[in-house]
């Protein structure tokens, strides 16, 4: 169970009582800020990749994972239709309030409209948690594709993340997948319980989904061994 310390946080911005931002760390990596106003960015503070997602995006849209629905309100405001879904109670709660006229509490895997295009933005493939899960996920996003539909996802190649200071790698092979991370997340001296969050190099991503039946062609590359995805039938 989560104390959803995600939506809590972005509860406190929303309501004018931001004082603190969240803390992320992984069992590979020290404490960081996660400020909470880039929760809340508009577009022009928006990376590259989330913009070119946005621009692609077209039709009936699904925001995976909408956290404060940035991403969605952007869209709507084009005119699109788009529904926002997210697990975070709190999340939901401040997309409405921010404006986002379709938002609903649900996990990805107990959607089952279709649609034209399915954004999962700020690594995007972290939903699957972890590599065994990755076929699952993307077989049911498979499902919740119309005909000539679209998914857009971004995620990172995190290997540079096990470089020493001097170019040697510590990567432990028998430690599974580089990209499988375990995530800790703080907020006001709150602990979140450990969640598994999964970045995908783009090759990896590739070959998951030509097992399931899907075509991935990358869109572009971020500035940081990040990578915007296109996923089709
Ligand atoms: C890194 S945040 C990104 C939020 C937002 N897309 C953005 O770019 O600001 C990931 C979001 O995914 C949500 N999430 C995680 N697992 C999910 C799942 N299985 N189904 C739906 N949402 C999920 C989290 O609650 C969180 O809001």
């Amino acid at each position: 169970m989560t104390k959803d310390i995600f939506g809590k946080a972005l509860l406190d911005y929303q309501n004018g009582n931001y004082s603190e931002d969240l803390i992320t760390s992984t069992n590979i990596s020290d404490e960081d800020a996660l400020p909470l106003p880039y929760l809340f960015r508009g577009y022009s503070d928006m990376p590259k990749l989330e913009q070119r997602a946005l621009q692609l995006s077209k039709g009936h849209i699904l925001d995976v994972g909408c956290g404060s629905g940035s991403h969605s309100l952007w869209l709507q405001e084009k005119g699109l239709k788009v529904k926002a879904i997210d697990n975070s109670k709190g999340a939901i709660e401040v997309a409405k309030k921010r404006g986002v006229l379709n938002a609903e509490l649900k996990p990805l895997l107990e959607e089952t409209e279709t649609f034209d295009t399915i954004l999962l933005l700020m690594n995007g493939t972290g939903i699957f948690q972890e590599l065994s899960q990755v076929s699952k996920y993307l077989m049911h996003l498979k499902s919740l594709l119309k005909p000539e539909g679209q998914i857009l996802i971004d995620s990172s190649d995190i290997s540079y993340m096990y470089e020493d200071e001097d170019g040697g790698m510590w990567l432990d092979l028998n430690q599974g997948y580089p990209g499988e991370l375990d995530y800790f997340l703080t907020y006001k001296d709150e602990k979140e319980s450990p969640m598994k969050w999964l970045y995908l190099d783009f090759e990896t991503l590739k070959t998951a989904c030509l097992t399931v039946g899907l075509q991935c062609e990358k869109v572009i590359d971020g500035e940081h061994f990040d990578y915007l995805a296109q996923l089709r039938l």
